[in-house]
């Protein structure tokens, strides 16, 4: 499991690693460990977010998070989810891709199925049309999904804020962020072999842990036992 036993896989296309959950739930800071750990095993990696990760994504981020979306209704709103993550793949994620750089993604389509779909009523059939055009055939190769009691995840959102006000979804009642939670839970049941629910309400240290543990087995270690070398 250290460092030491990862050898470089270089050479290929990158990984796609995407991290989902609630508020609080402690995705930047994982995250940030993360590429920090994988920088150490020698692997390129890019840190990026949705919405936004791309100049013209990001003008998007600030009209959605601004409650501007809301306004709109769920649908429109989630167009301009889908109109983000489609400047945001074209023009990021696929080429870091494609230069065999491994990218690690702060939210990404789940986090649309999860709003957008369970709480936002948009159905599955339009959401299946959005996904087709943005993001076509590229799925992550793993997505980390954070789990973390409600309460505990809002207290961690309020302290991180500060005085500062809370966002669009932040502002959502607690009933919001119970049937979220639910909503991720059922997304990591239903494709075992893309998602990884961890439990996240320990300390950052024992979560990046269990992060590293989950990414060694299932991205760094071939089914025999040894690190990955495709260099
Ligand atoms: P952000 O400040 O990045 O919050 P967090 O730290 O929780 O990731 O805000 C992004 C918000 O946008 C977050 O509340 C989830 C929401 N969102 C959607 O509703 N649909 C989406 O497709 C995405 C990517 C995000």
């Amino acid at each position: 499991m250290a460092e030491a036993t990862v050898k470089r896989t270089g050479g290929g296309r990158g990984r796609f690693i995407t991290f989902e959950g609630g508020e609080g739930s402690g995705k930047s800071t994982q995250i940030k460990a993360l590429a920090q750990r994988l920088e150490a095993a020698k692997l390129r990696t890019i840190v990026t977010r949705e919405p936004g990760g791309s100049p013209g994504a990001e003008i998007i981020r600030h009209l959605v998070l601004s409650g501007m979306g809301k306004l709109l209704g769920a649908d429109a709103e989630t167009l301009l989810f889908a109109a983000a993550r489609d400047d945001h793949v074209r023009n990021v994620i696929e080429p870091a891709l494609n230069q065999g750089i491994w990218v690690l993604c702060d939210r990404f389509s789940d986090s649309t199925r999860a709003y957008q779909g369970r709480l936002g009523n948009v159905p599955p059939e339009v959401l299946n049309a959005m996904e087709r055009v943005t993001i076509g055939d590229l799925k992550p190769d793993l997505t980390i999904i954070l789990d973390v009691p409600v309460e505990i995840g809002l207290c961690r959102a309020a302290a991180r804020r500060g005085i500062g006000a809370p966002d669009r979804f932040e502002a959502e009642d607690v009933g919001f962020h119970r049937d979220l939670r639910e909503a991720y839970r059922q997304i990591a049941a239903d494709e075992p072999q893309r998602c990884v629910l961890i439990d996240a309400t320990p300390d950052p240290a024992t979560v990046a842990a269990s992060v590293w543990a989950v990414l060694h087995d299932r991205l760094l270690t071939t089914p025999a036992g040894n690190a990955v070398n495709s260099a």
